[in-house]
C-alpha cells in the first residue's frame, strides 16, 4: 500500500558526503507520488546543487532563512505548515545537536521547531561521531521529543572506517516513511505469519517441495508491520529480502517451521499461515545420496507432517487464526470445510489453477470466509491485496475485542 500518495514531504538535506544520496531519494519519493519541497543547509550545498534538487522534485529549493524572495514566495512558517512529514536525510551531527537543543540558527531548524508535521531523521556521519556520548545523548532526546531515527546502517564509509554511521539506501527510507505514515489499527498487536514452502529432505541432496515464493506471506508481513503490529515472519526457503522492520526467521522443514512456530506463538494476538506446508515427508532420510538402481522405477515411503495451522488452532489461548487454502476446484466448499475443520477464524482461499495468480505470480485473488461473513479481494498485486487482507483481520480482532 502506498501511503506517500499525495504526501507533502519537507526534505531537509544537511552537510556530509551522503548528500549525493538525497538526489536519488527525491527520485524514489517522486516514483510513489509524493510531492517533495527541498530545504538545504549551507553545508549541503558544499555537496550537491540546489539546482540538481530543484530538477528533480520540480520545486523550488529553499536555503535561507534570510532570503527575501523565497520568504515572499512561501515563507519559512507557511512551508512548515505546509507539509505532512519533515524528513532530514542527511541528518549530521550538528544538526542532530541543534534540534535536540532547540537551536535554531538557520532555515531547517527554523522549520524544525515550526512544524507541526512529524519528523524523521537519517543519521550520517563518521562512525565515532555516531558513538560519541554527545550524538547518542541528542538522539535520546530526539526520540523522547517524538522524532522517528531511520538508521544509521552499519558498513565501510567514504572516510574508511567501517562501522554504524552510514545513511540508510533511499529505498530503506521510503520503506521507513511508508510505515510512519500508515494508519496503525495494529498497535500493540503480535502477529505471526508463515510464508514461502518447506522442503523435506529425501537424502543429502534431494528434497519434496512446491511452488510457493514466498511474496503472499512476506506482503502479508510487511503490510501487518506497516498497520502497527509487531510481526515475526517465519518462512521456508525463498529468494526474497526480509521485509523491513519485520522479524524474520528462516527454517528449512514442516517440522522445523511447526517448532519455530509454537516457541513464538505464545501472547500473540493473530496467527496467519500462509505457508504452503508440505503435507508428508519421506518416512525416512537416507544418510547419504540414494543411487540410481537397474529398476526404472522407485517408491518413497511419506509420512504425514503435524498441520501447523490446526495446531495453533487448538491451542488453550488460541490467537485469532488464520488459514489459507490452496485449491483448484470447488473453492467455497474446501475453504468451508478447512475452516470448520481446522478450528480457524478465518480462512483465505486462492484458486491456484488459474494462471498468473496464486503459486510464483505477482498478483492474486482470494475469497475469505469468517464462520459469518465473506468477502471477495478481486485480482489485485499481493502487495495490495495483503494491505486488504490485513485491514479485514484487523476489523475482525477490533470487533471481537469489544
Ligand atoms: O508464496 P507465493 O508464491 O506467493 O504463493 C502464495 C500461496 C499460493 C502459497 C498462498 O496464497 C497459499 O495459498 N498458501 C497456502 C498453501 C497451502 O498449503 O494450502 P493448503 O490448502 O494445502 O493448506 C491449508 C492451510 O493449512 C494453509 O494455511 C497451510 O499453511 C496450512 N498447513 C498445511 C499443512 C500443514 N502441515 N501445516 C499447515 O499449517
Amino acid at each position: 500500500m502506498n501511503y506517500l500518495q499525495n504526501k507533502k514531504i519537507l526534505l531537509g538535506i544537511t552537510g556530509g558526503i551522503a548528500a549525493y544520496k538525497a538526489a536519488d531519494l527525491v527520485r524514489k519519493l517522486k516514483e510513489v507520488n509524493a510531492d517533495v519541497r527541498v530545504v538545504m543547509t549551507a553545508g549541503a550545498m558544499a555537496f550537491i546543487t540546489p539546482l540538481t534538487l530543484q530538477a528533480l522534485s520540480g520545486n523550488p529549493v529553499a536555503t535561507s532563512l534570510l532570503d527575501t524572495d523565497a520568504e515572499a514566495a512561501m515563507g519559512h512558517i507557511e512551508l512548515a505548515k505546509w507539509a505532512d512529514v519533515v524528513l532530514i536525510a542527511p541528518a549530521s551531527a550538528n544538526t542532530l545537536a541543534c534540534l535536540a537543543n532547540g537551536l535554531a540558527g538557520d532555515l531547517l531548524s527554523t522549520l524544525y521547531l515550526a512544524t507541526p508535521a512529524p519528523v524523521a531523521v537519517c543519521p550520517a556521519m563518521n562512525q565515532q561521531m555516531w558513538a560519541a556520548k554527545p550524538t547518542q545523548r541528542n538522539i535520546q532526546t530526539l526520540i523522547k521529543d517524538d522524532v522517528s531515527i531511520f538508521g544509521p546502517g552499519l558498513g565501510a564509509q567514504a572516510c574508511g572506517d567501517i562501522g554504524a554511521g552510514r545513511m540508510l539506501e533511499p529505498l530503506e527510507i521510503v520503506a521507513h516513511l511508508q510505515s510512519l505514515l500508515a494508519p496503525k489499527p495494529l498497535l500493540n498487536k503480535k502477529i505471526v505469519i508463515t510464508a514461502g514452502p518447506t522442503q523435506e529432505s529425501i537424502d543429502p541432496v534431494r528434497y519434496i517441495s512446491n511452488h510457493s515464493s514466498g511474496k503472499m506471506g512476506y506482503a502479508l508481513a510487511q503490510a501487518a508491520q506497516q498497520l502497527g503490529a509487531d510481526v515475526h515472519l517465519i518462512s521456508g526457503p525463498c529468494a526474497l529480502t526480509a521485509p523491513h522492520a519485520v522479524h524474520t526467521t528462516t527454517v528449512t522443514s514442516a517440522d522445523e517451521m511447526l517448532a519455530t512456530t509454537l516457541e513464538n506463538i505464545d501472547n500473540a494476538d493473530v496467527f496467519i499461515g500462509c505457508a504452503a506446508v508440505a503435507d508428508y515427508k519421506p518416512q525416512t532420510v537416507a544418510a547419504q545420496k540414494i543411487k540410481k538402481t537397474a529398476q526404472s522405477e522407485m517408491s518413497i515411503a511419506l509420512t504425514r507432517n503435524q498441520d501447523i495451522l490446526a495446531t495453533v488452532a487448538n491451542l488453550p489461548n488460541k490467537p485469532f487464526t488464520v488459514g489459507f487454502a490452496a485449491e483448484t476446484q470447488d473453492i467455497e466448499h474446501y475453504a468451508l470445510d478447512k475452516l470448520q475443520r481446522k478450528n480457524l477464524d478465518m480462512i483465505a482461499a486462492n484458486n491456484v489453477a488459474i494462471a498468473g495468480q496464486g503459486f510464483g505470480a505477482e498478483q492474486n485473488a482470494l475469497m475469505v470466509y469468517t464462520p459469518n461473513s465473506q468477502h471477495e479481494l478481486a485480482l489485485n498485486d499481493k502487495t495490495r491485496l495483503a494491505t486488504d487482507l490485513i485491514q479485514l483481520i484487523a476489523e475482525q480482532i477490533n470487533q471481537h475485542n469489544n
